[in-house]
């Protein structure tokens, strides 16, 4: 399935996929956080919200797609190769990050669901996921949160850890998923 040897840059859809949905991703968490510049309650503070829920379920039809595209097509390899414990790393890094993008938004959708609400999406409304639990959606959103708050620090890592490889180490992690496309 995957044959690292042959290609030396992600296809271009996992490239795209990947530099959208990180920008899709600051807008997940900007969002959010902008709910508590206004009173609860508020039109704009509705507004964000409903953009947060909107843009993070965008995360999960995404994630689906690239998963798919990423499985089925060839992992360019690192050069020079890094240690066995660095590949490990970053596959351990990668499989949370999808986790994370799976994970997050079905969670949202499960506390939207469990307090009664409708989801948001492109005008149109997501069926429930679960019944009206007021217990069970604050738990789960305690989860959403904790683990939202996991996820800046795994998106911070995975950022330094690509500035490391490209900066320091001198290696083509970060030019094989560039958008731009140097022939060296
Ligand atoms: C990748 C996708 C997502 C990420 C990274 C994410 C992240 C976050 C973060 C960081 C918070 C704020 C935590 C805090 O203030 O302590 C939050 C809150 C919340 N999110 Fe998400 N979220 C995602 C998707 C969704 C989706 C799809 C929904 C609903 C359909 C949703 C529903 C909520 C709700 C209800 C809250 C609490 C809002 C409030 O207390 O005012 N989230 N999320």
């Amino acid at each position: 399935m995957n044959n690292p040897s042959t290609v030396s840059r992600y296809s271009p859809i996992i490239i795209g996929l990947h530099w959208f949905m990180f920008v899709l991703l600051i807008a997940v968490f900007a969002t959010i956080e902008m709910r508590s510049l206004f009173p609860r309650g508020s039109d704009p503070r509705d507004l964000v919200k409903a953009l947060h829920f909107m843009l993070g379920i965008a995360v999960l039809l995404l994630v689906v797609i690239r998963l798919g595209v990423r499985l089925s097509s060839p992992t360019p390899a690192i050069v020079p190769a890094p240690r066995s414990i660095e590949n490990l790393l970053a596959k351990s890094m990668h499989i949370a990050l999808y986790v994370f993008m799976i994970f997050m938004p079905i969670a949202g959708w499960i506390i939207l669901s469990a307090e009664g609400h409708g989801v948001p999406f492109l005008g149109l409304e997501l069926p429930p996921l679960v019944d009206k639990n007021h217990a069970l959606a604050e738990q789960v959103e305690d989860i959403h949160k904790l683990v939202g708050e996991i996820g800046y620090y795994l998106i911070g890592l995975h950022v330094l850890a690509g500035l490391f490889h490209h900066y320091i180490k001198r290696d083509n992690t970060l030019t094989r998923i560039s958008l731009i496309n140097k022939k060296s």
